[in-house]
């Protein structure tokens, strides 16, 4: 765990202006502080350091659904590698959509549930939400947000038929459940 992904990074470019104020949440060593500067903020339940070679960089320390930021002042919400770890997913998409600007953006990277599936089994967890990519956009929707869709972990998406080749494919080989939003 050095960096964020290129193609985390490229993505979120694509729904992202300079000067907008990005937040991500469950930052653990903020990663993504290096690209956006000052315009990233990063927050976490905790700040302890993971082990001494690598820290936790964050900026306010409080949990998922409750943000110790102002309603309506974040242009773009992140959550990546986090969400499914979170005790509560509603009450925190609740938070967010409090933070967010009208028509601010939501990008969650997470996990499908082959990788769960195998990260509970390497890690001794019993408890991960083990969602498809399907069933973590339908929670983003029925939770009020808006245009929610599945995108591949691409620089560029694909449409059509190779799109939902690519969907398919990554369920049952791939890693990542990506969705995007709006408020
Ligand atoms: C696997 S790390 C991912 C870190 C970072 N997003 C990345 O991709 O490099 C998950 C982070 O979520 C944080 N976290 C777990 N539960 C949380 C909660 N309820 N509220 C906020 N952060 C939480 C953990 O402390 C940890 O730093």
């Amino acid at each position: 765990m050095h960096k964020s992904p290129e193609f985390v990074v490229n993505i979120i470019k694509n729904f992202w202006i300079p000067g907008q104020k990005i937040l991500e949440i469950g930052c653990g060593p903020a990663f993504l502080r290096k690209v956006f500067g000052k315009d990233y903020i990063g927050t976490d339940i905790t700040d302890r350091p993971y082990s001494k070679d690598l820290l936790r960089d964050v900026d306010l320390v409080c949990p998922s659904d409750k943000l110790f930021l102002k309603d309506n002042s974040i242009d773009v919400v992140v959550v990546k590698s986090a969400l499914y770890l979170f005790p509560n997913h509603e009450s925190t998409l609740k938070e967010i959509l409090r933070v967010l600007k009208l028509n601010g953006k939501l990008l969650i990277f997470d996990y499908n549930r082959r990788t769960q599936k195998e990260l509970m089994r390497k890690e001794g967890h019993t408890n991960y939400p083990c969602w498809t990519q399907w069933g973590l956009k339908k929670l983003i929707k029925i939770n009020g947000f808006k245009n929610v869709a599945l995108l591949l972990a691409e620089d560029k998406q694909p449409c059509g038929f190779e799109r939902c080749y690519k969907l398919l494919r990554n369920e049952y080989y791939g890693t990542w459940a990506i969705v995007c939003g709006t408020k």
